[in-house]
């Protein structure tokens, strides 16, 4: 089989390792991929949103099957197009995909279904928006409806924080189009967890949870990023809270999809917040997360391929879908200065033995010189019998790779080893 997959991170990197594990896999090709996914498929320099020139390529190299992976291919219909020139893939159309192109339709979605999330209003006149939140409770977050690289919500403490972001977005387009309507959101106060979920529109099969640390910095402090480690399981994920999402939130979401005429195929993340009351949906990604990717799929069991086209072909409830009962931890080695400047262009020494946990995110290729290109660079992760020997690991591993300007946090998975010692 001839497969194509369209972004170019860890994610991505991750995806593939592991669709190579099936013998059926002949070529993956990868749109744009990266210059250390190079080493397991074949890059083609084609922008993951440039719809029109994915397409021709899919029609000219006659691909059997495409894993579209990012968001943004996702959003603007990608699956659509695809279809039609017969290419079956992995990942929801852009009628499914809206669950997390518009956080107006996804919180207006919960409220028709009664899926716990935090309390909200919507907004498309930043007047409006102003006079509310002079007597709105604060804290409160203000997120702007479109995709905005992971960075359209903003956790305001105060209100006058509150009142500037609701210019930022409204006013000033920092995001663009994004930002036309706004949601201002209940701030909620728990952990954190990422459920990633296979669905083929009626069966849903959770995979391990997960758990990311967004903050840039050791001591979660610093910016908020697309996510510097994970950790899996995650201990927050009790048996508890599992079932309560299940029954309050996952099953509810695939089966109202359906109902409303955009059923879901593809992988649906979760991102929840266990709240005193409860899991509660913070949001849902119409795709695999990044990093938690990087910690799900390798504890995976089951063939990947075989899932993926079960969910294309709507038989998912007839595949088998294990996970070990291992821990896995990722740690993101980043460019010093990430999420803001950073100098990049260093040269990065693997070595062979390591580069089977290395799931490369931002490094390209110059001749044989692997130099990095990105904010973050590299996710490396370990696989263990349980969650402190897996971190320990992660970490004797991060300490074999070399490169200029490195950085990475020194306390991934720190905090949830504590509450699991905590539970036992
Ligand atoms: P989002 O892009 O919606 O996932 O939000 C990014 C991050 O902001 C989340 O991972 C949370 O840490 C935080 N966040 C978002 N919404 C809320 C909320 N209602 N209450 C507290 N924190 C939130
Ligand atoms: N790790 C968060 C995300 O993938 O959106």
């Amino acid at each position: 089989m001839k497969i194509m997959v369209v972004g170019g991170g860890g994610r991505e990197h991750a995806i593939i390792k592991k669709l190579k594990e099936n013998r059926r896999v002949e070529k993956i090709f990868c749109l744009p991929g990266n210059g250390g996914i190079a080493e397991d498929a074949e890059c083609v320099q084609i922008s993951s949103t440039d719809i029109p020139a994915i397409v021709d390529f899919a029609k000219k190299t006659s691909v059997d099957y495409a894993v579209v992976a990012q968001d943004d291919p996702l959003i603007l219909g990608c699956v659509d197009e695809l279809n039609k020139i017969g290419v079956p893939c992995f990942g929801p159309d852009k009628k499914a995909a809206i669950i997390e192109g518009s956080k107006v339709f996804s919180k207006e979605f919960m409220k028709r279904h009664n899926i716990p999330t935090a309390a909200y209003e919507v907004f498309d006149d930043p007047k409006k928006a102003l006079e509310y939140l002079k007597t709105a409770p604060v804290p409160t977050v203000v997120k702007a409806d479109g995709p905005a690289l992971g960075k359209g919500a903003l956790v305001c403490m105060t209100r006058e924080e509150a009142l500037s972001a609701v210019k930022e977005i409204m006013e000033d387009k920092k995001f663009g189009a994004s930002g036309d309507r706004i949601v201002v959101e209940e701030f909620m106060t728990g952990p954190e967890v990422s459920v990633l979920s296979f669905t083929d529109g009626e069966t849903v099969i959770p995979m391990v949870s997960s758990t990311d640390h967004k903050r840039a910095l050791t001591g979660d402090l610093g910016l908020n990023t697309g996510g510097m480690g994970t950790v899996a399981p995650s201990p927050y994920y009790t048996k508890e809270a599992e079932k309560a999402a299940l029954e309050k939130i996952i099953l509810p979401t695939v089966r109202a999809m359906k109902e409303e005429g955009r059923p879901f195929k593809g992988c649906l993340y979760f991102g929840l917040m266990i709240t005193p009351d409860g899991p509660k949906v913070v949001e849902y990604n119409c795709r695999f997360g990044d990093p938690e990717t990087q910690v799900v799929l390798p504890l995976l069991k089951s063939d990947l391929l075989d899932i993926m086209l079960a969910t294309t072909n709507g038989n998912l409830k007839d595949v088998p879908v294990e996970f070990s009962g291992g821990a896995a931890c990722c740690v993101i080695m980043a460019s010093k200065g990430y999420p803001e400047k950073y100098e990049k262009g260093f040269e990065i020494t693997i070595p062979d033995d390591v580069k089977p946990s290395v799931y490369v995110a931002g490094a390209k290729l110059e001749g044989l010189k692997l130099l990095t290109s990105g904010g973050r660079v590299l996710g490396v992760t370990a696989v263990a019998k349980d969650l402190k020997t897996a971190i320990g690991e992660a970490y004797k591993l991060c300490e074999k790779i070399k490169f200029d300007n490195s950085y990475y946090r020194t306390d991934i998975g720190k905090k949830a080893l504590a509450a699991l010692e905590k539970e036992v």
